[in-house]
């Protein structure tokens, strides 16, 4: 998609579709009221006549009939002012673009000073320009992402030119609008992976891809069989990978800047990669396992990340470890009460197979820590215990140090994704308690699943400083009412978090 800002005139600007945003419960802003008057007050009739509201995200649909050159105007409603961010921005600009790809080409959005200050007195790092027309271009590409890539003939359109009015045409702005492009087209890259059906992409394909990410990007790039897992006392992930035929995958992508970094810091992204999880013989039910296709979803999408981070030239190493395997009830499976041991040395009682989230990424972790790594941010669809604390629209984060939080939360503010801490207190550490090894893989206990998830992972991290991020909740929707507020399927979340965190921390 190629995206350009301009100051073109809203009755002259050649494109299929004129995007014209305003609030909820307030008086149009000036570019809403320019584009109201050029439809001789439409806007203001129907707000008037309770037809539209502007709720969030509503969308109407109208032909312009040669009053203006675009041939069609969407009212695009924000919501309230006060809770716009640049998650839900996004989102609205997915939904536009869902629902015109079909039939254009072209779309053009009409901006102001308005929308630039209530981002602003949300987030003052999402409240710029650039941000804005960072954040304007990455929802109209992420609307480009369409579900049904596996129907034959089937052809979904997309934009392919984005032109933005109202935010200035300097450079500021218009490098703004192609890096927001490409991320939100690497973006879509995570989501193809993570919606993939596991007999599609196995383990092995899913190393090809990083393979293809690193011939791209020009990154170093390391694929560990079975056997040199075994030869590195991988354990727990070679656990997990007993169950099935497919062979398991331990891939590093490994990015330097050119100019080495002064601070020295090696930053490792490592990502769960279970490209299907059964939960092995703790067997999971069937309702809902389909959706187990896309646990690799951490793996893709610090895999993807390394693409942006390499084209937008981070300033300190960075590497990419994902762990990937399938977990498989078959006839080699480690079975409850097995007890194996990590790459670190502790030894591990399982006693739930479907915890295999954790059991890799110990591994993953350990690999990271052996390579180098002086920070590390894992990412995981690791527990269903997350959407029950927080829902759908929030990645859970726990950690252990409150700077590279903090880096990470502004990074996930410039990328319109959201992070909420959830805490460590001493008392959660009785979740590892276990009498036969030096911990089990699940907490006896009831409650806190995801915390009890975390503080296993901290066994894992060399004590180096370290954020657990948590995406089962936020990974991919599929509930019915939800897809009314957030767009249904893999969202590809942390792609472009994980892209702006390097620079966060340089
Ligand atoms: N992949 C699942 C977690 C998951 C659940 C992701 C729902 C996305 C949506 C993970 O491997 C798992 O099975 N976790 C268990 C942990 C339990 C056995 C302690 C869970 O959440 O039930
Ligand atoms: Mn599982
Ligand atoms: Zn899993």
């Amino acid at each position: 998609m190629r995206a350009k800002a301009s100051d073109t005139d809203l009755g002259v600007i050649k494109t299929d579709v004129l995007v014209v945003p305003y609030f909820h419960g307030e008086p149009l802003g000036p570019s809403a009221a320019a584009a109201d008057l050029a439809l001789d007050g439409l806007l203001s009739r129907m707000r008037d006549d309770h037809e539209v509201t502007g709720a969030f995200p509503s969308r109407t649909v109208v032909a312009t009939l040669g009053r203006i050159s675009a041939p069609r105007i969407v009212f695009l409603g924000l919501g309230r002012p006060q809770e716009l961010d640049g998650y839900r921005l996004r989102n609205a600009l997915q939904f536009t673009v869902l629902q015109t790809r079909r039939f254009c080409r072209s779309l053009a959005v009409l901006v102001d000073d308005g929308l630039v200050a209530a981002l602003a007195a949300q987030d003052p790092r999402q409240g710029k320009p650039t941000a804005v027309a960072r954040a304007i271009a990455e929802g109209v590409a992420l609307g480009n992402y369409h579900l049904g890539q596996l129907k034959s003939g089937e052809d979904s359109g997309a934009i392919e030119e984005l032109e933005v009015l109202g935010l200035g045409t300097g450079t500021k702005v218009a490098d703004a609008l192609t890096e927001g492009a490409s991320m939100g087209e690497v973006t879509n890259r995570t989501r193809v992976l993570q919606w993939q059906p596991s007999n599609r992409l196995t383990p092995t394909q899913l190393a090809a891809e990083a393979e293809r990410v690193a011939g791209e990007s020009k990154l170093e790039l390391e694929v560990l069989d079975r056997a040199e897992m075994e030869k590195l006392g991988m354990g727990a992930l070679l656990a997990v990978a007993r169950g099935s035929h497919e062979p398991p995958k331990l891939v590093s992508l490994r990015y330097r800047p050119k100019t080495k970094s002064k601070s020295g810091k090696v930053l490792a992204l490592v990502g769960k990669g279970i490209t299907f999880d059964t939960g092995g013989i703790s067997l999971k039910p069937n309702a809902g396992m389909v959706a187990m296709k896309a646990d690799m979803s951490g793996a893709a999408a610090v895999i993807e990340a390394m693409s942006l981070i390499a084209q937008m030239h981070a300033p300190i190493e960075v590497m990419a470890v994902a762990a990937i395997t399938e977990n498989m009830p078959g006839g080699g499976a480690i079975k409850p009460g097995d007890v194996v041991s990590a790459m670190n040395g502790k030894s591990i009682e399982i006693n739930n197979t479907d915890a295999e989230g954790r059991l890799v990424l110990a591994d993953a972790l350990g690999f990271a820590a052996a390579r180098g790594a002086t920070h590390l941010v894992d990412v995981a669809t690791l527990t269903g215990a997350v959407v029950v604390a927080l829902g759908h629209s929030v990645t859970a984060a726990m950690g252990n140090n409150p700077e590279l939080l903090e880096q990470l939360r502004r990074a996930g503010a410039l990328a319109g994704e959201r992070i909420w801490e959830l805490p460590f207190y001493p008392e959660y550490d009785i979740a590892l308690t276990c009498g036969i090894a030096d911990m089990h893989n699940t907490s006896g206990t009831p409650g806190a699943g995801s915390i009890n998830a975390g503080v296993f992972l901290r066994e894992f991290i060399s004590d180096l400083p370290w954020v657990h991020l948590d995406i089962a909740g936020t990974a991919y929707h599929t509930e019915a009412l939800l897809k009314t507020v957030v767009p249904i399927g893999p969202s590809g979340v942390m792609t472009r978090t994980l892209a702006h965190l390097p620079f966060q921390m340089g």
